[in-house]
């Protein structure tokens, strides 16, 4: 009976095939697929139980949550739903440079104050890991180090040393000697990855595992554990700017929809717990082309500055642009506004940008979107303390969006005084509001600028508004 066998693994989308082939036949990218050894083991592992398996009533089933390490920062809390949960394997993913380490030494630091904390540094020298947690102010002696990248040795000293938790940095540096392929091949990564899962819940310590993301395919990137993995949670952010979203895409022990929010700064990462106020305080004043949005990101409203640039371009080479917003969706829009409000897009650039490094992931900033194109296309701001709310459908309506009460709450928590809403919403209405709903993109347009706009759509005179005071 063979040792092992081999199968094939897709770096991007994780999918397994049992051929090599050039395109994934799951995600269809190509040359993605890696060589990965499946390890038969020689006899079953698992010990006998004495006793008969029995299945238990449903409703006599213990009811307790699992038991959490409960961070100083909120937001990661939030994140990991609640907090570190005991024997759990948690990834963080996320670009190089992003500020993966520098997160994980807060979190080290926050933990060492009730406990020991291992941070298993292949990456960096134990000098550089300790001169970096010296700039963060989380030089704790609780803290231990660990430059090493040997599997079996890691495991040796977790088992040894039994910390409240674990970190290693990264996953892919980890090797198995007794397996084939380099560091950072899908066969050590996944391999690694399974063997510390089932260490943490053997001997019932967390480990937190950093995977970095990479464009290139030489070395297999997080999406290969998430499904080994308790929880995902992925940093996200424009390294030039200050915002770090750590995003959390599954989790067994609670909201896989959860975000935090961070900024980086000279002594290290802070908690944001108040994003949105952190937004508006660095948004431009009423510029044409700039309109605040409320976004939700799993339970959390968000107000976020979207902005647009259209620049007449004559060339032929058009140019679209988004940053923090699906270009497919940019795509949209634009069609949507060339139809039905008769603007024409074909000798202009397109760029649009989400202020602060974020990136908005639900459709409800359409219309806000659309008002600042047309904003800036016009050079006109939008009014002062004006928030957009809205999907837009392909025959230039707006349609509703989930939580509206929640996105209102938020805009008048931030002294926003004025919403463009769907109509037909059923949501209740903060008083410091003034709402105007807005039917198609047309009468959202009439509403923000309040002048019958250029257009061959027939638009029924300000029938709301109320923006025209
Ligand atoms: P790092 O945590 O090393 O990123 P990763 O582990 O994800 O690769 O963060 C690196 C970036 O963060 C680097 O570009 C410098 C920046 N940084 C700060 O701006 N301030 C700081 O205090 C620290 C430690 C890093
Ligand atoms: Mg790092």
């Amino acid at each position: 009976m063979p040792k092992s066998t081999i199968t094939f693994v897709c770096t991007e989308c994780g999918g397994e095939s049992l051929r090599w082939a050039g395109q994934c036949p799951h995600c269809r990218a190509w040359n993605t697929l890696q060589e990965f050894q499946v390890r038969k083991a020689g006899k079953d592992p698992r010990p006998k139980s004495i006793q008969p398996a029995r299945a238990v009533a449903l409703t006599d089933m213990a009811t307790e949550d699992a038991p959490r390490t409960r961070l100083e920062w909120g937001e990661l809390n939030r994140a990991l739903g609640g907090g570190i949960v005991g024997g759990s394997l948690v990834l963080i993913g996320g670009e190089p440079g992003v500020g993966k380490s520098t997160l994980l030494m807060h979190a080290a630091a926050q933990v060492a104050r009730s406990g020991k904390v291992l941070y298993v540094s292949g990456e960096e020298s134990g000098q550089q890991v300790r001169m970096r947690a010296q700039r963060l102010g989380a030089l704790e002696p609780a803290i231990l180090l660990l430059a090493e990248s040997d599997l079996e040795t890691i495991c040796g000293v977790i088992e040894a040393e039994r910390p409240k938790l674990a970190i290693i940095d990264s996953i892919q540096t980890v090797t198995d000697g007794g397996l084939d392929g380099s560091a950072g091949s899908v066969t050590q990564v996944r391999e690694s990855a399974a063997r510390l899962m089932r260490l943490a819940k053997e001997i019932n310590v967390p480990i937190f595992l950093v995977g970095h993301v990479t464009k290139d395919g030489s070395i297999a990137g997080p999406r290969v554990l998430e499904h080994i993995v308790d929880t995902v949670l992925y940093l996200e952010g424009d390294r030039r700017q200050e915002l770090r979203l750590l995003r959390a895409t599954k989790n067994r022990f609670g909201s896989a929809e959860e975000i935090g929010v961070f900024a980086m700064g000279e002594s290290g990462l802070e908690e944001v717990p108040d994003p949105s106020a952190a937004i508006l305080a660095g948004a431009a004043a009423t510029a044409p082309g700039t309109a605040i949005v409320a976004t939700l990101e799993g339970t959390r409203p968000l107000l976020v500055e979207v902005q647009s640039l259209t620049n007449k371009n004559e060339s032929g080479m058009l140019r679209r642009i988004a940053n923090g917003i699906d270009v497919n969706r940019l795509h949209m829009i634009l069609a949507v506004l060339e139809k039905r409000l008769n603007r024409s897009f074909a000798k202009s650039d397109v760029f649009v940008s989400v202020a602060g490094g974020i990136r908005i992931t639900e459709p409800a900033a359409d219309l806000g979107l659309a008002l600042s194109i047309v904003s800036n296309e016009e050079s006109r701001p939008m009014p002062d303390g004006l928030v957009v709310i809205g999907e837009l459908g392909l025959s230039g309506e707006v349609r509703r969006v989930g939580h509206l009460e929640r996105r209102l709450q938020e805009a008048a928590r931030h002294g926003l005084t004025r919403a463009l809403i769907p109509a037909g919403s059923r949501a209740g209405r903060p008083s410091r509001l003034d709402i105007v709903e807005v039917r198609s993109v047309a009468e959202a347009v009439s509403a923000a600028f309040s002048s019958p706009i250029r257009s061959g759509t027939f638009i029924k005179e300000a029938t709301h508004g109320l923006l025209r005071r």
